[in-house]
């Protein structure tokens, strides 16, 4: 079978960083699921679809014309790379996450990414129920506090506005609600490496990483 490696891990530690990385120094394809999610939310926010009603969101979730670009993600023709970053989306992904019927409808379009020579895939349930069979499983986390000052930095140097605190509180509400939902929960899998990266920086984890993969 094709090889995958599964990066599962909360908001912000790094998943997204360390899981590009990786594929470009194997030479991988790459998932961040966590996109697929985003895009949901994105468009189910403009065509004002309630992010409660389970039918409407898995069939927004399975008709979506979504495109990855080299770094760059496309609905249709239009790029929301950044768009989908920003809070409404990450709180509407998180929400929307929660509805197995949406779970259902991505499930296959990220199966699909499995192709030679490998891949690289990051998300929450990566390791659980995407891939289950994957060579190698990470879970990767940093401290909260680490975490929020990661993104609070990433939010500086882009000039867009930010607040520790609410950062903070927020990375812990998603947190609760990932870990809470009743499929696909957030945890650390039994066959799983921990990396905690909270003292780490992204060299390194990178480092071990492929350490593992070529081990
Ligand atoms: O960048 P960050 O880690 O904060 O978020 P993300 O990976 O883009 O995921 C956004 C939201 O989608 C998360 O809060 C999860 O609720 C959900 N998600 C999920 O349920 N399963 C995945 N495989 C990936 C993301």
């Amino acid at each position: 079978p094709v090889p995958v490696v599964a990066i599962d891990g909360p908001s912000a530690s790094g998943k997204g960083t360390v899981g590009a990385r990786v594929a470009e120094a194997l030479g991988w394809h790459h998932l961040d699921s966590g996109t697929l999610y985003r895009l949901t939310a994105l468009s189910a926010i403009r065509r004002g679809v309630d992010l409660g009603d389970a039918a409407a969101l898995s069939a927004l979730a399975a008709a979506l014309p979504a495109r990855f670009d080299g770094g760059r993600v496309l609905l249709g023709d239009e790029d929301v790379s950044d768009e989908i970053r920003e809070e409404a989306c990450s709180v509407g992904a998180s929400r929307v996450a929660v509805l197995p019927a949406v779970r259902d409808a991505l499930f296959g379009r990220q199966r699909d990414f499995r192709q030679g020579p490998g891949l690289v895939a990051e998300g929450r349930d990566m390791g659980s129920t995407i891939f289950p069979d994957a060579q190698v499983k990470v879970f990767l986390t940093a401290s909260a506090e680490a975490r929020a000052e990661r993104r609070y930095k990433q939010l500086i140097e882009k000039g867009l506005p930010a607040k520790l605190e609410s950062l903070m509180q927020d990375l812990r509400e998603r947190d609760a609600r990932d870990a809470a939902r009743s499929v696909a929960p957030l945890q650390q899998q039994p066959d799983a490496v921990l990396l905690d990266t909270t003292s780490m920086d992204v060299d390194a984890a990178v480092a071990f990483v492929l350490d593992l993969v070529r081990d």
